[in-house]
């Protein structure tokens, strides 16, 4: 049986002592036993956030990292500083990075890697525009961005690596997929799984639903089988991500 991992995407937001206080004000709210809970937050942040966290269920992410080693790459951060600052989680893929600082799915892959080298949780985000969509390409366009992210990528490692589908037109609009839309892509994106690797990755790996998921949409969300948890943007900046996470009470 898969974990649901409810994680919260806190973008460009919250300076370091922000950070911590937003943490103190949602500790009580955010304790579910029954699922992983994670604050994925901005590179500034992690230090205090994971102090912060200390002795509750929440684990540190971090938004990004630079798939090489050490070295001469200036401003960017490697996997062996996240792991050493108590992170556990990290985002790449996500589609403002792809938008706004080129991503490509090769570069994914490349991070995707050097997280599982060093332990950590990648959390892989697609997703498709509303164009895309309209013409009819989410699917194929999906499973292309999982063939070419997953490259190099064992079945062993594959079963640790968290997928989030997110469909870019839901992605702070506050238009949600419909659970059948999201289940749709989900599934497809388990299907896939099964086809690259074999049926028991597909079972173990965990699908999430990003894009404007709120303390209204989420339970229905959540029930769908291949939906394994939810990406949060702005509302995991508020006391509604307690009720997400608490979605099953
Ligand atoms: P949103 O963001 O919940 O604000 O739509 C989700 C994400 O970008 O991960």
């Amino acid at each position: 049986m898969r974990r649901k991992l409810i994680a919260g995407n806190w973008k460009m937001n919250k300076t370091p002592s922000e950070a911590v206080a937003l943490i103190a004000d949602l500790k009580d709210l955010v304790c579910n036993d029954e699922v992983d809970v994670c604050y994925c937050v901005p590179a500034i942040d992690i230090i205090p956030a994971v102090e912060a966290v200390k002795g509750t269920n929440v684990a540190i992410g971090a938004q990004n990292l630079y798939f090489e080693e050490k070295g001469a790459y200036t401003g960017e951060i490697s996997a062996e500083m996240l792991c050493d600052a108590g992170v556990r989680y990290v985002i790449m893929g996500h589609s403002e990075r792809r938008g706004y600082f080129g991503e490509t799915d090769e570069d994914i892959n490349k991070k995707l890697k050097k997280a599982l080298e060093h332990g950590l949780i990648p959390i892989m985000c697609c997703g498709e525009s509303l164009e895309q969509r309209q013409q009819g390409l989410t699917l194929s366009l999906i499973r292309e961005q999982i063939r070419i992210g997953f490259d190099g990528v064992s079945a062993e490692q594959a079963k640790g690596v968290v997928i989030a589908y997110e469909p870019i037109w839901a992605i702070g609009t506050g238009v949600t997929a419909t659970s059948e839309q999201a289940e749709e892509v989900c599934a497809d994106i388990r299907k896939y799984i099964a086809e690259l690797y074999d049926a028991e990755t597909a079972e173990e790996i965990r699908i999430l639903y990003g894009g404007s998921m709120n303390a209204g949409n989420a339970a229905e969300l959540l029930a769908m089988a291949d939906i394994d948890g939810g990406l949060i943007g702005g509302a995991s900046l508020k006391k509604d991500f307690g009720s997400i996470v608490n979605y099953n009470k």
